[in-house]
């Protein structure tokens, strides 16, 4: 079985993706800090799969202690790098903790890599490195634009770093993932997202309005210029990129990539809108969704939506899951996690 490093093993996609990867025959191993997650996830992905993995609690950013992993696992296939802070309005106010965290912990992994004869890397970055996109569907050659926050700043960092250590190092292989916008939870409603930060994204406000753990969702916007005025996202389903991940490293050991760095984009390819979210939601689990109209929020652009022609393919990935699924898993996730009290 092949070994595979999962950063962010603990976090909401790492803990996802270690579930695929056990799937698949892989074996994970995590480092977490617990910065933005607790052990909880992988009790989930034990009580999903049967299988117990090995979380060190290491800061990333700790060079040495990082070390320690590589010298108890000299058989490393591949790493699956996930750990980063990732809250975009907290990057605003705290913009050194962003770089230092995001850029430090990549560094380490870089050069645990050369040290230890590490050969696959997948990065984990973001349509945000996209900022005010010129066309849509973006595809992965659609020019970046300046970053709309430092988180999404260091992911432009990331990537550049990653393009111009590869053009250095030939004999390692990295993949840049620009996911759009990742939401949902294992049908078994065992994992899900529970952040230790309160929830700022779309699908876990919409779930939490609902079960009444916060008060109602307000729109942000309805006077974009979109089919109905709300602003359009590309929402992929957490399985459905956790399985990419898995897709990515195959493309890796079996040598099927034609440059040692290459990008793609994971998303289903369409654009929802805010409100035909909260339709999706309101339809699939027949609650009724306090919300209301409010200013727009500063920085969101009006519409992104992916074009996954490359990752389809090239990976041989396709999502299967599409809104409906998206909040039904969800929605089974949050009363799960509610009784759980996770
Ligand atoms: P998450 O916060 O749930 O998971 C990240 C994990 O990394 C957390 O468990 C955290 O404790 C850990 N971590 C952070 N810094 C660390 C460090 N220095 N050392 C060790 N562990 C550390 O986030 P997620 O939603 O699972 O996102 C995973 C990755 O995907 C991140 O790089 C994020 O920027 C990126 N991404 C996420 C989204 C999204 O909407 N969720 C979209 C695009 C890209
Ligand atoms: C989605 C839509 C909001 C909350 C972020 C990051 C991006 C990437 C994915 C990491 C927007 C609207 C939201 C609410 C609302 N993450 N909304 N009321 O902003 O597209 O992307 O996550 O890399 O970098 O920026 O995701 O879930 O915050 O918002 O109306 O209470 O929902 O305006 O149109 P976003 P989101």
């Amino acid at each position: 079985m092949k070994k595979v490093l999962v950063t962010g093993g603990c976090g909401y996609i790492g803990s996802h993706t270690i579930v695929d990867l056990l799937d698949n025959g892989y074996a994970p191993i995590s480092v977490d800090n617990f910065v933005n997650s607790s052990s909880s996830s992988l009790d989930g992905v034990e009580a999903i799969t049967g299988k117990k993995v090995q979380n060190y609690a290491i800061d990333l950013c700790d060079l040495e202690a990082s070390k320690q992993i590589f010298e108890d696992h000299p058989d490393i296939s591949g790493i699956i790098h996930f750990a980063a802070l990732k809250h975009v309005g907290e990057s605003v106010f705290q913009p050194l903790r962003y770089f230092q965290n995001n850029l430090n912990s990549l560094f380490n992994i870089l050069a645990c890599m050369k040290a230890y004869g590490v050969k696959n890397l997948i990065f984990s970055s973001s349509c945000s490195v996209y900022g005010n996109a010129n066309e849509l569907p973006v595809t992965e050659a659609t020019p970046r634009q300046e970053a709309e926050s430092p988180y999404a700043r260091t992911k432009q960092m990331g990537e550049d770093i990653l393009q111009d250590f590869s053009r250095n190092n030939k004999d390692i292989n990295s993949i840049l993932l620009r996911y759009f916008n990742p939401a949902g939870a294992h049908e078994s409603a065992k994992l899900g997202e529970a952040p230790s930060n309160p929830a700022t994204n779309l699908v876990p406000v919409i779930t939490e309005a609902a079960i009444g753990k916060r008060g109602a969702l307000t729109v942000f916007g309805d006077d974009y210029s979109t089919r109905d005025g709300s602003c359009v996202r590309d929402y992929i389903h957490v399985m459905d990129i956790a399985n990419a991940h898995t897709k990515a490293l195959e493309y890796l050991i079996n040598n099927n990539n034609e440059t040692n760095c290459e990008i793609f984009n994971l998303g289903i390819g369409e654009g929802v809108s805010v409100l035909e979210a909260i339709q999706a939601f309101e339809k699939v689990t027949g609650e009724k969704l306090p919300f209301t109209i409010g200013a727009r929020r500063e920085g969101d652009v009006e519409a992104i939506y992916a074009n996954l022609a490359k990752a389809t393919e090239k990976l041989q990935w396709t999502p299967s899951r599409n809104i409906d699924d998206i909040m039904r898993t969800a929605w089974a996730w949050e009363k799960a996690r509610t009784e759980l009290n996770v």
